[in-house]
């Protein structure tokens, strides 16, 4: 067990949910849009055919310790264990990911993570971001795997079903090569940049992101009654992708929003969407850590 060593934690973050089954429904409502009994028996024929399809899948978690707004930021404590340990044990207990590992270009994360017991790989400090570095630890890793589960290591609450329900959705979906997750935006949030929102298609493909508010409403304002959705941040790929992902060029969507995903739309890839009851509280600054650990108190997680 593991006294790892780390800046001394003066922050807090909370986040924290209810995971659903917000997955579920979403698949079967693919279904139920179809024809009655023949489509049923169809689409269990078609699920059985997939159902090998993309089976290795691992978890990677990228992690930094360089970070403008919160240096050494994977190390903090969250009520007395660092917050890269809190993200590792939740994605551990997710029953799709064969292997989870931390992939760092930093010595101190990576002695931290192998003392708790976590399998980590080292990479470049050139990385640009969590998804190069994804990459990075993918093409070191001794197996081969299908799928690449992203998971952001600043989420030390995020549910293993989120985590399932992701891996399941590009599992069924081959002509998707990407999966990802959105919850429902609150009312507050509508006007929010930082709040990236999600529109998606009847069979649950994202049709865009935004920063802006989403459908737009004619009268200007905010529909109460519209539930427009919060993109969050975990996501999944096609292992075969992600390599491709890096290289393609930055996009004009992708540039004005400063969103990379829609490199991903705006090449003409496809992204299976699922929608899921999550209260996110990631930790983007020290002043989180109070409000994830009141939370967790509250909550009575620990
Ligand atoms: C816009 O929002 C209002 C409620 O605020 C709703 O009644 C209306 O149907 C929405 N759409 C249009 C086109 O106005
Ligand atoms: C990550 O960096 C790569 C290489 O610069 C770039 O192609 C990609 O758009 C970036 N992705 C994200 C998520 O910022």
């Amino acid at each position: 067990m593991a006294i790892c060593s780390s800046p001394s934690s003066s922050s807090s973050s909370s986040s924290s949910s209810e995971s659903s089954n917000g997955a579920k429904l979403w698949i079967l409502h693919g279904i139920a849009a179809g024809v009655a009994i023949a489509a049923a028996v169809g689409a269990r024929a078609y699920f059985n055919q997939f159902k090998k399809f993309r089976s290795r899948v691992v978890g990677i978690i990228p992690a930094r310790f360089a970070s403008s707004r919160f240096p050494g930021k994977p190390l903090v404590h969250i009520l007395g264990k660092p917050m890269i340990q809190r993200t590792w044990e939740r994605a551990k207990m997710a029953s799709t990911l064969d292997h989870v590992v931390v992939a760092t270009d930093d010595e101190k994360i990576a002695d931290c993570c192998r003392q708790f017991g976590a399998d980590v790989i080292m990479t470049a400090e050139s990385c640009r971001n969590g998804t190069e570095r994804c990459n990075e630890a993918l093409q070191k890793l001794e197996k081969k795997y299908d799928i690449v589960v992203n998971i952001q290591g600043d989420e030390p609450l995020v549910e293993p079903e989120i985590i399932d329900g992701i891996v399941k959705a590009l599992q069924a979906a081959p002509d998707a090569v990407f999966s990802t997750a959105v919850t429902s935006l609150k009312p507050e949030d509508a006007n929010d940049p930082n709040r990236v929102k999600c529109i998606v298609d009847n069979h649950g493909y994202a049709i865009y992101f935004s920063r802006g508010l989403i459908p737009f409403n004619k009268s200007g304002k905010v529909n109460p009654r519209f539930p427009y959705m919060l993109h969050l941040g975990i996501q999944s790929y096609d292992a075969k992708f992600l390599k491709i992902y890096s290289d393609l060029q930055p996009t004009p969507l992708q540039l004005e929003e400063d969103l990379e995903q829609l490199k991903v739309l705006e090449n003409g890839y496809k992204m299976k969407v699922i929608k899921v009851d999550h209260e996110a509280h990631g930790v983007d600054a020290p002043e989180d850590v109070d409000k994830i650990e009141s939370l967790m108190r509250e909550k009575n997680l620990s």
